[in-house]
């Protein structure tokens, strides 16, 4: 079975950030993640992520994220402490696959717009046509910066220059080199202790190791957008256009419906359902799954949060929280840090939620703040209710029973238990708990003074 290496040790100097390039996040999806991605369909026996500028980092992300992968064999990762060229990286996996005697694939860690598909059909032709190496291919109308492939006839590969090591008269050739490469192992490992660092950047290039090996294919791939290189941030909001585009009429064509989607985000890994709809100026992103006829905007975030079905959410920022079925959310709610919303609730108007749980058919409909509560169904908490859940050292919980409702600007000082069907009178600031069936009243008692006025005189 075919083996993987990801050549991700290079620190990414174009990018002007301490932040490894593949790490760079596109979509939700840091740039590594993305080419494991794209080997969802060739179930390989072993896959090596060559690693070294911050090495670490690259490893603890790839480790955060395994669970989402699509099956890869083993992940290994194989260090290049100093990094002089892709050959350079590829010779670290010497001691790692010796005697191994299959196919080995390499990808460049910033290459994330591979199809599954293309990389299987290069594994297909490279195995039919029993090649030394196969290499995708594409035609760029602005093939800056990219290796040049020269061939021999049609296909046939005689060797690949770099931009910079290119004459005027080579630059003219548009056909680049994807930087996706599938090797005959046992070919290509007598091959590269031959590499010399004989070029502009005094580097060991993988793609001199073509000149030694025969026959080497190219393979053309049919949409170049595809095989895209990210070495800076322009290329980066280039690719993640490009995505978007993918993501956006995938959604569209299983019964999404997008108002004006050029103003809507949304990453590669949200879940939708037919007869959604999103409107203008939304944002889905991370693990967010929305269920059917839900109506999302304009102008609402969703963040790894679950939306049910028929549920609105307009002008509001959902984040790492749930919201069940007929709900309606804002317009101007915030629910953030564990929120659990039932079934046709009412949350809106200026209203923040933070790690608390309302039952069924509850509303916090104007003006609340509400932090690790617990509420049952059917409760209404009135206009400027606020949980006072911090003592400035400590959060306190906060329960209410079914059908209580609070009066308008209540305090509800944790840790505090409201009982079912407990009415609290408005403007109250109630310190301590009450049981079911009562009503609380915790202000001063209004006084009047008949005939009082502040100057007798007037
Ligand atoms: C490379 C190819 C070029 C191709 C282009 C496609 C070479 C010499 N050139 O150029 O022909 O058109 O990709 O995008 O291979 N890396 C390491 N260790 C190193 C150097 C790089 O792991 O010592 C990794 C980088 O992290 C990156 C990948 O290899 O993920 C490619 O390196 P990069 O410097 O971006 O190569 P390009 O100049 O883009
Ligand atoms: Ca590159």
């Amino acid at each position: 079975m075919v083996a993987v290496a990801i050549l991700a040790a290079g620190r990414g100097t174009r990018m002007k950030s301490d932040l490894p390039k593949v790490l760079h996040s596109l979509g939700g999806r840091s740039l590594v993640e993305r080419v494991l991605h794209s080997l969802s369909e060739i179930n390989p026996s072993r896959c090596l992520v060559i690693v070294g500028y911050q090495g670490d980092r690259v490893k603890d992300s790839l480790a955060g994220v395994i669970d989402h992968l699509p099956p890869i064999g083993s992940l290994e990762f194989v260090e290049q402490t100093e990094q002089l060229g892709t050959g350079h990286a590829v010779q670290q996996l010497l001691p790692h696959l010796e005697g191994f005697a299959d196919d080995l694939l390499v990808l460049n860690g910033d290459v994330p717009l591979l199809r599954p598909q293309t990389i299987q059909n290069l594994l297909q032709t490279h195995k039919t046509n029993q090649n030394a190496a196969t290499l995708l291919t594409a035609h760029l109308p602005n093939p800056k910066g990219y290796g040049r492939v020269f061939c021999n006839g049609q296909n046939l590969v005689k060797e690949i220059v770099e931009d910079r090591d290119c004459t005027p008269a080579q630059k003219q050739n548009r056909r680049i080199n994807a930087g996706v490469y599938c090797f005959k192992w046992s070919q290509l490992e007598k091959v590269l202790p031959q590499l010399v660092a004989n070029n502009d950047q005094q580097e060991y290039y993988l793609t001199d190791a073509v000149k030694f090996m025969a026959p080497v294919m190219a393979v053309d791939v049919e949409d170049y957008q595809e095989i895209l290189g990210i070495n800076d941030r322009k290329q980066m909001a280039s690719a993640y256009e490009i995505l978007q585009e993918r993501v956006k009429d995938s959604w569209m064509a299983a019964g999404v419906t997008l108002i004006h989607p050029d103003t809507i985000t949304i990453d590669d890994t949200v879940q939708l359902s037919p007869d959604v709809v999103v409107e203008p100026q939304t944002h889905l992103r991370g693990q967010t799954v929305i269920g059917v006829g839900s109506r999302i905007g304009p102008g609402s975030l969703i963040e790894n949060s679950s939306i049910g079905e028929n549920v609105t959410v307009l002008y509001s920022v959902v984040t790492d929280s749930a919201v069940k079925n007929g709900s309606r959310i804002g317009p101007y709610a915030h629910l953030r840090g564990h929120v659990e919303v039932g079934e046709s609730c009412r949350v809106g108007n200026f209203v923040e939620l933070k790690n608390s749980t309302l039952g069924d058919r509850t509303n916090v409909a104007h003006l609340s703040y509400l932090g690790d509560a617990t509420l049952g169904n059917k409760v209404n908490i009135g206009a400027g209710t606020i949980t006072a859940n911090y003592d400035g050292v400590k959060k306190h919980p906060t329960t209410i029973g079914d059908r209580t409702k609070t009066g308008s600007n209540s305090v509800l000082v944790a840790p505090l238990t409201l009982g079912e069907d407990v009415t609290v009178a408005a403007g109250s600031v109630v310190t301590e708990d009450v049981p079911d069936d009562s009503l609380v009243i915790a202000r001063s008692r209004q006084v009047i003074k008949p005939g009082w006025r502040l100057n007798p005189e007037e």
